[in-house]
Order: C-alpha cells, then sequence, then structure tokens
C-alpha cells in the first residue's frame, strides 16, 4: 500500500540498526505508529514477538492481519455450508472465498451513496473516490463480510484477513492522487480496474502477536516490552484526514460526512505528532514512560522536531546512536493539472537509544 511514511524501501536499514543494537536475549518488539504493519511483519519474521498498535482502526485491521495470524485461515465455517461453489479447479479455502467475494454482484451501500459519482450526483457535494462499479463492489464485498461474521461464520482472524485485503484492494482502485485529502477529477486508469482482493502475506509464527488499536501515548504507559520502535508522524498531515475513506470503510459505521472532501468526524484521532508544540513533550514523555530497554525512532530531516532537540531529549536517558540513509523522494509540484516531479534529497534517520 503507497502509505505516507511507509517503511516498505527501509526495511533493511531497520534491519541493520535494529538488530545491531539489540542483544538477542530481548524478544518483544512494540510497534507503537504501525501504519500498514510493513515493520512488525518483517520483525515477526526475524523471530521476534510483536505488540502492534495504531490510533486508526484501517491500521489495526492490517495489523491484525499481517502481525495476528499466524496461520493461513481455513475458512470452514464459510465453505462448510456449502453454499459457495468455486467457479474454476481452484481448491485453495482462501482463493475460494476470495473468489466468491471478487464476484459478488454490486451493492449499493455507503460507499457507493457518499464516495462514488452516481451516488453523490443529486447531493450537495459530488464526490468521485471511486468509480460506481468499484463502490458497489467495495459495499457487496464489506456487507458479506459483515453478515459472515454476524453469523458466527468467520473466525477472528478470517474476519481480519478479509478485512485487510479488501482495504488494500479499495486502495489500488481510489481514484485519488495518493492520499484521500481529495479525489480526481476524471477517472483515472487504475480507478477503472475492477477491484480485486488479493491473498495476504501471511508469516507463519508459533508466538502470541499482540495488536492494539488505542493512543500509542498511553499505550506505552502500561506495557512491558524490550523494543519500542517509534515511527509517528513527521509533519502537519494527520493521517486521520488522509486516509478517512479507509476508515470508513473498516468501520463501515455510516458517520455524518462534512464538505466536499467528505471528512468524517476525527477530533478523538488527532496526532500530537502532527503539531509542532505538542511533538516533542509527546515524544519525550514516551520515551520517559516506557519500560524498554531499547528505543529507536524514525524520523527525516524534514520533521516537526529537529535532529538535535531529539538526540538531546533521548540523551536524557541513556546512550544514543544515529544511524542515516540519503534517499530521492519525488513530490508533485503545486500545479495539480500539469504535474511536474521535482526530487528532494532528504536524510532518513534511525534514532537508537539504549536505556540505562
Ligand atoms: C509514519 S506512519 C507509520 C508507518 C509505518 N511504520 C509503516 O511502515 O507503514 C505513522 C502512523 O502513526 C499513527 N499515529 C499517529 N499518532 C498516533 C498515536 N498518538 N498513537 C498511535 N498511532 C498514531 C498514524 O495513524 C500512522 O499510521
Amino acid at each position: 500500500m503507497n502509505y505516507i511514511g511507509s517503511k516498505y524501501s527501509l526495511r533493511d536499514f531497520l534491519e541493520e540498526g535494529i538488530l545491531k543494537n539489540v542483544n538477542s536475549d530481548y524478544k518483544v518488539f512494540c510497534d507503537v505508529f504501525a501504519g500498514t504493519g510493513v515493520v512488525g511483519a518483517h520483525f515477526k519474521q526475524k523471530g521476534f514477538k510483536i505488540i502492534a498498535n495504531d490510533i486508526q482502526y484501517y491500521s489495526f485491521c492490517l495489523n491484525r492481519a499481517l502481525v495476528g495470524i499466524s496461520q493461513v485461515p481455513a475458512f470452514d465455517g464459510v465453505l462448510d455450508d456449502g453454499k459457495i461453489v468455486p467457479t474454476t479447479l481452484i481448491c485453495d479455502a482462501t482463493d475460494i472465498v476470495l473468489e466468491y467475494l471478487n464476484n459478488l454482484n454490486g451493492n449499493s451501500g455507503f460507499i457507493y451513496h457518499n464516495y462514488c459519482p452516481g451516488g453523490t450526483g443529486g447531493a450537495e457535494f459530488k464526490r468521485q473516490y471511486f468509480s460506481d462499479e468499484n463502490g458497489m463492489r467495495c459495499d457487496a464485498i464489506r456487507m458479506q463480510i459483515e453478515e459472515w461474521w454476524q453469523s458466527g461464520k468467520l473466525t477472528e482472524d478470517e474476519y481480519f484477513y478479509l478485512l485487510a485485503s479488501l482495504i488494500d484492494a479499495a486502495d489500488r482502485v481510489a481514484n485519488t492522487a495518493s492520499v484521500y485529502g481529495a479525489f480526481l477529477k476524471h477517472i483515472k486508469k487504475s480507478a477503472m480496474k475492477p477491484l480485486e482482493l488479493k491473498r495476504l502475506g501471511i508469516v507463519e509464527s508459533d508466538e502470541e502477536h499482540e495488536v492494539h488499536n488505542v493512543n500509542g501515548q498511553e499505550l506505552v504507559e502500561r506495557l512491558s516490552c524490550d523494543v519500542l520502535y517509534m515511527d509517528p508522524p513527521y509533519n502537519h498531515r494527520q493521517y486521520c484526514a488522509n486516509y478517512h475513506v479507509l476508515e470508513t470503510l473498516a468501520r463501515y459505521d455510516t458517520p455524518a460526512l462534512k464538505g466536499v472532501t467528505g471528512l468524517r468526524p476525527q477530533d478523538d484521532q488527532k496526532s500530537d505528532f502532527c503539531m509542532k508544540r505538542r511533538a516533542l513533550p509527546a515524544f519525550d514523555n514516551m520515551v520517559k514512560k516506557t519500560s524498554a530497554r531499547y528505543v529507536f525512532l524514525s524520523y527525516n530531516s524534514e520533521g516537526i522536531m529537529g535532529k538535535d532537540e531529539i538526540l538531546q531529549t533521548m540523551g536524557q536517558y541513556g546512550k544514543v546512536d544515529l544511524m542515516t540513509r540519503d534517499y530521492q523522494r519525488f513530490r508533485a509540484d503545486v500545479d495539480r493539472e500539469n504535474r511536474v516531479y521535482k526530487a528532494d534529497q532528504v536524510e532518513e534517520y534511525l534514532f537508537c537509544l539504549n536505556k540505562q
């Protein structure tokens, strides 16, 4: 998933910095700002017990699947009642269930009526986050998953497996430049492709992993872990505003949407790390309160908190190291119609604290 601040392409950099510093007796790894779950899934594969957390519910669903599931689900409850007949020669349970959901007829529900041109045509604000066909596919699949869950046909692992697959599929066909702060005026090519659920990469593991959906600032105070990995927002862009459509798809809670972009109420999900005056005190408090022996912070040279103030803050609690990596970041220039891409040199930081 194309997610602001995703560490997908930096997994090797994180692995090198974290494994180099952490004594191998320390095995409980908390990814407290977990986003897409790629960091937790990576360190799960390395043998850690993972505790993942994020304040956004769509992120909880992704992490509940990628981190929380350790064996590919069997979908016995859905398949045992004999109603699903595979249309091809597939015999894998997950493939059969995904094929069934992918072939459902569209249904006009909350997504279609609030985020699609057909559904919002006569309304005050016309929105185009999905094509009509994909909006109705989202609704049909989301409703079917909920019906199976409510009628006891899915285990909790299976429920979140399907929700995570749907969130990922919807994001691939979203009619946006990248985030949901705005939609495009014309349906772009990738948004015309039919929404398709795909299999998730499940990391098998014998550990019991935990996934939470709370404010990480509170969680660290009551959590016991060895390694605390922090990857908070770097700038003023709130995730609740930039991914509000995925939040609604995940919750499917029919909120009252506001304005042309259709923002959902989100005051309780705003992050202190997106606010200049609050970020550093919030960070300091988390580093102070955690029981973790090792604290790692991913950040970059364009963030709200400065490199020196981070070093000074962490330095109060023990020995600090800093690893850096340069990368080229491409960003669209302000002109939306004639987008010009500019290359910026950004430095990626990994701060490592050995707490005394
Ligand atoms: C930079 S992203 C993390 C990206 C993630 N490491 C990945 O690779 O996908 C920051 C995440 O922090 C979450 N977040 C922001 N403030 C939070 C808070 N106070 N508690 C928990 N999560 C928070 C956001 O929802 C977002 O998913």
